[in-house]
């Protein structure tokens, strides 16, 4: 048994209970630049480093906003960018009491061998890049991988989800980097929410195996799993304590109380739905903080309300401070819509 030695251990240990603290989540806002486009793009706007600069400068001078939000997680570019007004972003974000944290993984490709699933790329270098941007103010960092239920899950692409999550986790360890354990099990498909529950079990008793085997500090991971829902076009639509008794009892079963903290993504539910889920799962106490790590659920109205429009800066950050503040109360239990 190798007892694992980081000269960051108690760092990672503070960092992810600074991140899990009460009644605050952490803000997605690493969308690619890709992805940013699509987001842009729906707005009418081009996708372009000035627009990208000015809507990411609007997020996080939100006034007031690490009352509700502990952590946010950059892209690259970000990480490295000055608001419109030229503050350093990680700089603003710290004012705001947020923790500053950075997507590594370099995206999804094919998954050779299997049934058109996929695989996350981004292990090689990782550690001298994660070095660096611990150096640009990064504490903590995700690694976004996916599982398909239409496409199997295959046992390849499960095992291969799990060990690129607990390589990346042992080597963001090693560089004073948080990890954030993300297997998203991707709501596309037909199938009930028995079906998500079974797979779900199987993803997460794959990825903590190799998360031990790797020597990973469970004190100093954050997750970043999926609710358990049906799939996106089931019929059999599920309530919000439905949703709360089998993501509850998929937590239970497996993951330890030694981590501190279940930071659920929104992956496609509605601003509101996401919202009530995480309410309905903080009715009784948990071993582990449960909150959320959102992007859609908390950028949506956000975005459309900028429109890209200077004078619209202010409602549109309003706009933000409104979804932040119901996952807030949503994470103590106590939102009423
Ligand atoms: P959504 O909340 O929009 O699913 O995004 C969260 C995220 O960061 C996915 O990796």
């Amino acid at each position: 048994m190798v007892v694992r030695a980081s000269a960051y251990a108690d760092e990672l240990v503070q960092t992810a209970k600074t991140i899990a603290s009460p009644g605050r989540g952490i803000l997605a806002m690493d969308e690619s630049n890709a992805t940013c486009g699509k987001r842009l793009d729906s707005i009418g706007l081009e996708n372009t480093e000035a627009n990208r600069q000015a809507y990411r400068t609007l997020l996080v001078s939100a006034p007031g906003l690490g009352q509700y939000i502990s952590g946010a997680i950059l892209f690259e570019e970000t990480l490295y960018q000055s608001t419109v007004d030229g503050k350093k972003i990680t700089d603003v974000l710290v004012e705001q009491n947020i923790v500053p944290g950075i997507k590594v993984d370099k995206g999804l490709v094919p998954l050779a061998g299997s049934n058109n699933e996929s695989w996350c790329q981004g292990l090689d270098g990782l550690a001298s890049r994660e070095a660096a941007y611990y150096q640009a103010g990064a504490r903590f960092a995700k690694w976004r991988t996916v599982i398909s239920i239409p496409n199997g899950p295959s046992e390849l692409a499960v095992k291969e989800a799990a060990w690129g999550l607990a390589r990346y986790a042992a080597i963001s360890q090693d560089n004073g980097l948080v990890p954030i354990v993300e297997p998203e099990i991707l709501l596309d498909g037909e199938h009930g929410i028995e079906r998500t529950f079974e797979v779900a079990q199987k993803v997460w008793a794959e990825t903590f195996y190799y998360l031990a085997e790797n020597n990973v500090i469970f004190e100093g991971i954050l997750l970043k799993p999926s609710m358990v829902t049906p799939g996106a076009e089931c019929k059999d639509r599920a309530t919000p304590q439905q949703v709360a008794d089998y993501t509850l009892k998929l937590l239970r079963r497996r993951i330890p109380p030694a981590v501190p903290g279940i930071m659920f993504l929104s992956g496609g539910q509605s601003e509101v739905e996401a919202t009530q889920n995480l309410n309905a799962m903080n009715q009784s106490p948990n071993p582990w903080h449960v909150s959320f790590s959102y992007a859609r659920a908390l950028q949506n109205t956000c975005l459309k309300t900028w429109g890209g429009r200077p004078e619209n800066v202010k409602a549109a950050q309003d706009a933000l401070l409104l979804r932040a503040k119901a996952n807030s109360l949503a994470q103590l239990g106590k939102y009423t819509s």
